[in-house]
């Protein structure tokens, strides 16, 4: 456990650092408070591919999971991409190994599928796809998807679920799903609801599909902030991974923010992105390790699937 002043020194050390480095600190929504408040950049999926795509930094210090810290080096080989902890996955990502896709485009090249990666797979994954989506320009891409092609959307069934729902095209869904969202049940989302009747209720498109259909506002966590900005409501009911809340304070202080609780806890939090703490952003900023690397051929093919996507997400 650091204590205030340690925690001060830290901070003090790790600007330094990020100073004689030409650092940029980049972070997730799902980052804790004190990596959040450091960060020059705090965001989702997309923003923060756009900001590693255009920083002039030499260095990306990525704290958020390593398919986040890969998609920044994937657009930048020739900068030093850290993470602060090597481990930090992703249960999506685990539930599509690229050789186990491969396999199955393999064995159905009759059928020619569009191939439509949620950024949180592999980059081996996403050297496979045609295009790549984040859940904030899901149905954007999903709809500028060719009529002519059947759609295959990997890795997470309830995004694409949701996407199907939202655009009315038929996609075949990769059974996989982000183990922290799926815990918010129907009955865990209905009961915080009775206790706060005039809440309005946000969720992830990660969720299932009977929380979905408890929540006004289904969008990415960068859209939950527009969303909450904009409401007249004063409680809101947040059904995502907790750091959340802390960017959602931060933005809306007048608002009174409700976790989302799941059967067993009062709020979920994703075991991966609370791996990354001060000490070892300090750490990977120090050492310039753990860095992130990948053969050259796989990132030229996982490139051209992200830049599409960016292009059409302008
Ligand atoms: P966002 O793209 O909405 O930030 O979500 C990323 C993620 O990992 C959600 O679990
Ligand atoms: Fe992956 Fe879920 Fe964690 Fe997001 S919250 S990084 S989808 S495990």
């Amino acid at each position: 456990m650091t204590t205030v002043a340690e925690s001060i020194d830290l901070k003090t050390e790790i600007l330094r650092l990020k100073k004689e480095r030409n650092a940029v600190i980049l972070a997730h929504n799902y980052q804790i408070a004190e990596i959040q408040e450091i960060a020059d950049y705090v965001g989702d999926s997309l923003g923060l591919s756009f900001i590693a795509r255009d920083t002039s930094a030499e260095v990306i210090a990525f704290c958020g999971v390593h398919f986040m810290a890969e998609t920044a080096k994937i657009l930048n080989p020739h900068k030093t991409v850290v993470l602060p902890d090597r481990d930090a996955g992703c249960s999506l990502e685990e539930s599509c190994p690229a050789p186990q896709l491969e396999a199955f485009l393999r064995e159905h090249a009759d059928k020619n599928y569009y191939v439509i990666a949620y950024i949180n797979c592999s980059g081996g994954v996403k050297a496979l796809c045609d295009v790549i989506c984040t859940s904030g320009n899901a149905v954007k891409i999903v709809e500028s998807a060719p009529e002519d092609r059947p759609i295959l959307f990997v890795p997470d069934q309830n995004l694409g679920a949701w996407v199907m729902e939202q655009t009315g095209r038929r996609m075949e869904l990769w059974q996989g799903a982000c183990y922290v969202h799926v815990e918010f049940t129907r009955d865990s989302i209905s009961k915080i609801k009775e206790e706060y009747p005039d809440a309005v209720v946000v969720a992830h498109p990660e969720c299932t599909y009977a929380v979905r259909m408890l929540a006004d506002e289904v969008c990415s966590t960068e859209k939950m902030v527009h969303f909450c900005k904009a409401t007249d409501k004063k409680d809101i009911i947040i059904v995502t991974e907790s750091g959340m809340l802390h960017r959602l304070k931060r933005e809306c202080p007048d608002k009174n923010f409700i976790p989302g609780p799941t059967d067993k806890c009062s709020c979920a939090d994703c075991r991966f992105m609370k791996m990354n703490t001060l000490q070892k952003l300090y750490d990977c900023l120090d050492k310039l390790s753990p860095q992130v690397e990948m053969p050259e051929d796989i990132r030229k093919r996982a490139e051209a699937p992200i830049l599409r996507m960016l292009e059409l997400s302008k």
